[in-house]
């Protein structure tokens, strides 16, 4: 396939606080603003001054959401450093957190001199899924699941498989385990659930045996990806060390997208007061319903601290460069008669003439909302 030729990224406006957010080099970042504040471009910004500084390309990761945000994001920062005669060699990694998770697990296969890792599909885990509810529901078992009995007559449907992998995955990128789900259920009254928490860890165990016992290579599940990448690093100091030495900047975008799991690798490989940017816009989290757990971003600076141990800082940008002045100040005012912090939904058109007023240091953010339980089968 030809590649069409991108048109070169336009020339910005010198934005000071944009200017502040390029020019960080140490310890993390958190960067919030509204849409169109240009998180996207000044991520492709740092990237490029970063390279520009001399720093190897393949030594910067760029995490997103979703792999179509990731394709756009490699497009927009190939765009930006073209021309630069390192890139002709090395390119940033620009990954989806699930794509650099595999790429986590098939290294460390590779360096054991095994197979390579593989996905399970969703029909694969819908069969494993079907055949173990008739297992477990067989009353001659002796570890029956114990289902509610008005949704005894749902389990060997397929629609009904595919429910419980959706609340399993949704589990699982919340870093909701078995034990986790029951006390949910427990709280919640739920009978499903508590049967669903069950279910999971019999689902888990299974996986587990096929992992061990394949001959050919592992097969993971999507869902559990970002944490078995994690329960590596975990149980491979040498091969963390051996990360986090060859990450020079961690970049993120989107951050509102990240779920617990994710957060959780971020801190392993990006931790500890290394260089890490990240933006986010707390409004945003349009695949909340999926899990994602915005709440990642109030609890970022607390979690990600410098390396003398203060907390990170947070840089809010609100000068918004895509929406018409008419439309900002209605949606201004819209923000202020919203619930929750609005620091961040204040946004102002571009200054014509004069530099924009220094600002006030952003508010601090809300504390991080209680999970929400994954939703009812
Ligand atoms: N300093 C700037 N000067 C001019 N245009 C800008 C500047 N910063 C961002 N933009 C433009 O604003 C638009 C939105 O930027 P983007 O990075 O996608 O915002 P966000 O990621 O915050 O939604 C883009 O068209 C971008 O080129
Ligand atoms: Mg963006």
């Amino acid at each position: 396939m030809v590649r069409r030729p991108r048109p070169a990224a336009p020339e910005l406006r010198a934005d000071p606080v944009q200017a502040r957010v390029t020019a960080h080099t140490r310890g993390p970042l958190l960067v919030v603003g509204g849409p169109g504040t240009g998180k996207t471009t000044v991520l492709v910004e740092a990237v490029a001054a970063r390279i520009a500084e001399g720093v190897d390309p393949e030594r910067i990761l760029v995490l997103t959401f979703g792999r179509r945000g990731a394709a756009a994001l490699r497009d927009r920062i190939e765009a930006r450093i073209a021309g630069d005669p390192g890139r002709i060699v090395h390119e940033p990694l620009v990954r989806t957190f699930h794509a650099y998770a595999f790429g986590l697990l098939r290294r460390a296969a590779a360096d054991r001199g095994e197979p390579a890792p593989r996905l399970l599909t969703g029909p694969e885990q819908d069969l494993i899924i079907r055949e173990l509810l008739a297992v477990v529901e067989d009353p001659e078992s002796a570890d029956t699941i114990g289902w509610p009995e008005e949704l005894r007559p749902a389990l060997p449907t397929r629609a009904f498989a595919q429910q419980l992998r959706d609340l399993m995955q949704r589990a699982a990128e919340r870093g909701v385990g078995p034990i986790e789900l029951a006390g949910y259920a427990d709280r919640l009254g739920r009978r499903d659930w508590s049967a669903a928490a069950r279910f999971l860890r019999e689902y888990v165990e299974v996986l587990a045996l096929r992992d061990a016992t394949t001959r050919g290579s592992v097969a993971y599940d999507p869902a559990e990806l970002v944490r078995a990448a994690s329960g590596l690093l975990a149980d491979e100091p040498g091969l963390l060390a051996a990360e986090r030495r060859r990450l020079a900047f961690v970049y993120v975008d989107e951050l509102a997208e990240t779920d617990p799991a994710q957060l959780d690798l971020l801190a392993q490989v990006a931790g500890g007061g290394k260089p890490l940017v990240a933006f986010a816009d707390p409004d945003s989290s349009i695949f909340g319903f999926r899990g994602a757990d915005p709440g990642g971003i109030a609890t970022f600076p607390e979690r990600f601290r410098t390396v003398s141990g203060g907390p990170a800082e947070t840089i809010t940008l609100h000068t918004n460069y895509r929406a018409a002045p008419a439309l900002l100040t209605a949606a201004s005012g819209v923000a202020r008669r919203m619930r929750g912090p609005i620091t961040h939904r204040l946004m102002f058109p571009p200054a014509p003439l004069d530099p924009p007023a220094p600002l006030d240091p952003p508010a601090p953010l809300d504390p991080p909302a209680p999970l929400d339980p994954p939703a009812p089968l």
